[in-house]
């Protein structure tokens, strides 16, 4: 079987290195050899021997009827989005890494597929390597999904991890991540959330059937927590982790990105550094949790093969996927109701607890002039109230 990867940087590099590398296995599970007849990039490789199959037009792909699969792997919406359309509409599945393309365009991609009797995978999208679609379309089908929640972004998890550990502050950390490579040289995708809030688009789409728009979900970043923040966690045998939450509740549905204060007992505590986990809730399995590698070259590289694997043992036969493009209503976000740690100056605790009622205060050693405590559980819409009355120096949702 023929295929085709699309872009030649770290993930297609890896898509084409974990083919050479595990052949022999590959080929028994998939049935047939699978060869990478071209690939796709603008530039050329000298000495990389994948010049060979290196080309720089997509036409030449697109009107080749021996290629049969087509690895989508350049990242971005232009000019991926008509590259993969092309392809589908011209028979060949598409296996794609691509957040972006999915949280945007999923649902009409997936319904060219269906059309045309071929298959558009796109496990390597969430997670990295963590396989998390495949078990949602399939593993997880006897179940209604009440809540997935997931920390879905290596990089700021890595930010928050050494800021706990070691007590650094955000800039110093970013600094780090940037140079061991972890971070994007623009790391605003990253560290402002929008990339674990299209992850999370894509995950609650699938759980519930219907397009969830990634401009919909409520996000914010890890940008202002502060080395307060993290005394005020330890104090509180918790640790900060950036949170993706899709929630049912009866027939409301709920969906944020944002920094949590999640305690010891929280399944997700223990995920640090570049690692993802995500945790889904069925209303009768219970809990089940997914760990790994959620960025890096040959994790992500090994969840876009096994979808070319699936992809060869299902010619001519369409992996029904159910993501339908209409809405999904999402709850207003003033609704969702959580609970919060405020920080406010010393000389406004009084004012703190006139506006806030009955609160728990919380100390931190090495945090002095002011007062910390954790509010009742509040809807947004009461806490953006309340808090416009108070100087608050942070505000951060506790899930303990
Ligand atoms: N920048 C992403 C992360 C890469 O840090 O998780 C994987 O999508």
């Amino acid at each position: 079987m023929k295929i085709a990867v699309l872009g030649y940087g770290t993930v297609g590099s890896g898509v084409v290195e974990v083919l050479s590398l595990n052949r022999e296995n590959i080929t028994r599970r998939a049935g047939k050899e699978i060869d990478v007849k071209y690939v796709l990039d603008l530039r050329d490789f000298p000495g990389d021997p994948v010049q060979n199959v290196l080309v720089h037009d997509f036409q030449v792909i697109l009107n080749d009827p021996e290629v049969e699969i087509v690895a989508e792997v350049m990242g971005g919406v232009k000019p991926a989005y008509e590259y993969v359309k092309a392809c589908l509409e011209n028979g060949k599945s598409v296996c794609t890494s691509n957040k972006e393309l999915v949280a945007k365009h999923g649902a009409e991609l997936l319904e060219i597929a269906k059309q045309k009797k071929v298959n558009f995978l796109f496990e390597a999208s969430v997670g990295g390597g963590i396989p998390i679609i495949r078990p949602l379309n399939q593993s997880l089908t006897a179940d209604e999904i009440m809540e997935i929640t997931g920390i879905l972004n290596g990089t700021t998890n890595y930010i928050l991890s050494q800021m706990h550990d070691y007590g650094y502050d955000f800039d110093t950390v970013l600094k780090k991540a940037q140079e061991l490579g972890y971070a994007e040289r623009n790391p605003e995708a990253d560290v402002e959330g929008y990339d674990a809030c299209r992850k999370l688009a894509i995950l609650t789409s699938l759980a519930y059937g219907k397009q969830v728009d990634f401009e919909d979900i409520y996000t914010e970043g890890i940008t202002k927590i502060t080395t307060e923040d993290m005394k005020y966690a330890d104090a509180m045998d918790a640790a900060i982790k950036l949170l993706g939450i899709g929630r049912r509740e009866n027939d409301k549905f709920f969906a944020m990105v944002a920094p949590r204060i999640i305690g010891k007992k929280h399944p997700l505590y223990s995920v640090n550094n570049v690692f993802n986990g995500i945790l889904v809730k069925g209303n009768m399995l219970g809990d089940v949790m997914f760990y790994g590698s959620g960025a890096g070259k040959l994790p992500t590289a090994s969840a876009v093969v096994a979808d070319i694997v699936d992809a060869a043992k299902h010619t001519g036969t369409n992996i029904m996927t159910i993501w339908s493009s209409k809405k999904l209503a999402l709850s207003d976000f003033a609704e969702a109701e959580n609970i919060f740690l405020v920080r406010v100056p010393e000389e406004e605790k009084d004012a703190a607890l006139a506006v806030f009622g009955e609160v728990k205060e919380v100390k931190a050693d090495g945090v002095a002039g002011e007062f910390a405590f954790l509010t009742k559980k509040m809807t947004e819409a009461a806490f953006e109230e309340s808090s416009r009355k108070v100087t608050v120096k942070n505000r951060i949702r506790v899930e303990i």
